[in-house]
């Protein structure tokens, strides 16, 4: 612990983040064993916690590797990793250099769905005088990016396979569309393995057989071996969770380790409390695209939501709680959508049981151009 650290909640400044070890010990432990029982390389997605200390600890439980979405986190997660999956599109000559420039002992891997990619990305390797390996990314209902049909994906995995400085090594897709609660996403499923088994034989036929078939996301992850394709797996949320991944049943209420911690400032209005926390602090995300769910609940009293915000201010709505916070008591307040509270700080703080054990840098927020 650092010598100038508070060693008690009550003792820091709100809000801010705070992380229950025990809880992310075992949200990482559950993870990394259910990859390993079913034979699945796993590779997280850094941008729920943003860390060196959380990526550290996943790599330590067997993660093959780790997966980033801005050239920010894959350079901070350099630090700790050697095996970076950048599952974003290079496109921007500043960013496919910026990747190229990550140091010579990473094996840098891209997922990307256009020829703008694979000759932005190529031109740079060649320059830093390196080899990407790359993932075509196909869209398998999602409708965000990837290759709309088999045959783009098959032509530009063809591409790739002839243009030097990238070589072909797999495909990816990302179930972001599969957000039902895991006892009702057998459809999706269904559906899912059907494109995915059909994808890639016709990768086979055409002679480029992906080595990897990269998929994978919190709300199904627990069923991801139900999709016999996929050789490995990229959940993020799961380190810490949130409301969102409770409504999916991909976690119990128990295992949100991520919580907000935020000082009642004001009970002056009846009915209600003002809490620290507002959008600066919780993000203004929905748990299922309704807002009428409220942007976040307090641990100790879920029944308690942060029913309006504003840039500083969450309004607490205590119509369906007895409980009456005074001015200056503490809350918890566990968000919808953890990976946005991230972002949003500098720094997350480690309690086990009641006590503070360490505080960690957010260090991979932000897009901190580096120093030329
Ligand atoms: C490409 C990609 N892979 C993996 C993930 C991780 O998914 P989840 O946050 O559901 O764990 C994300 C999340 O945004 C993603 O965009």
């Amino acid at each position: 612990m650092t010598d100038d650290m508070p060693q008690q909640l009550a003792a820091l400044e709100t809000p801010a983040v705070v992380v229950d070890l025990d809880r992310l010990d075992r949200n990482l432990a559950r993870v990394a064993d259910y990859a390993a029982n079913h034979g699945l390389a796993m590779r997280p997605h850094v941008k729920t916690h943003k860390s060196p200390f959380v990526a550290a600890a996943q790599l330590r439980l067997g993660a093959c590797g780790l997966t980033c979405a801005t050239p920010r986190e894959a350079e901070v997660m350099a630090e700790v990793c050697d095996d970076i999956l950048v599952a974003y599109p290079p496109v921007g000559s500043a960013r496919a250099r910026r990747l190229a420039a990550l140091p010579s002992g990473v094996r840098l891997t891209v997922a990307l769905d256009s020829e703008d990619a694979v000759r932005e990305m190529a031109r740079a390797a060649r320059d830093a005088k390196r080899e990407v390996a790359v993932y075509v990314e196909l869209d398998l209902g999602m409708h965000r990016v990837g290759a709309a049909t088999v045959d783009a994906a098959v032509a530009l995995a063809r591409r790739v396979s002839e243009t030097e400085g990238v070589r072909f090594d797999g495909i990816a897709f990302y179930p972001g569309h599969v957000r039902e609660p895991i006892g009702e996403q057998d459809a999706q499923l269904s559906a899912l393995d059907l494109a995915l088994s059909r994808a890639i034989e016709r990768f086979h036929d055409a002679g480029l057989p992906p080595r990897v078939v990269s998929g994978g996301s919190t709300p199904t992850l627990w069923r991801t071996h139900e999709l016999p394709g996929v050789t490995e797996m990229r959940p993020g949320t799961y380190v810490y969770n949130d409301r969102g991944t409770v409504v999916t049943g991909a976690c119990g209420w128990d295992d949100c380790a991520l919580t907000v911690l935020a000082t009642v400032v004001s009970t002056a209005v009846p009915g209600q409390a003002v809490i620290d926390a507002g959008t600066k602090a919780l993000g203004r995300e929905p748990v299922r695209g309704d807002s009428g769910e409220g942007f976040g609940q307090l641990q100790e009293h879920p029944e308690v939501r942060v029913g309006r915000m504003s840039e500083e201010h969450g309004i607490l709505d205590l119509s369906e709680t007895t409980w009456r916070p005074v001015v200056g008591e503490m809350v918890r307040v566990v968000p919808n959508h953890v990976c946005v509270v991230v972002h949003l700080n500098d720094v997350a703080y480690g309690m086990r049981g009641e006590r503070l054990e360490r505080r960690w840098p957010i260090a991979a927020r932000g897009r901190e151009i580096p120093s030329a």
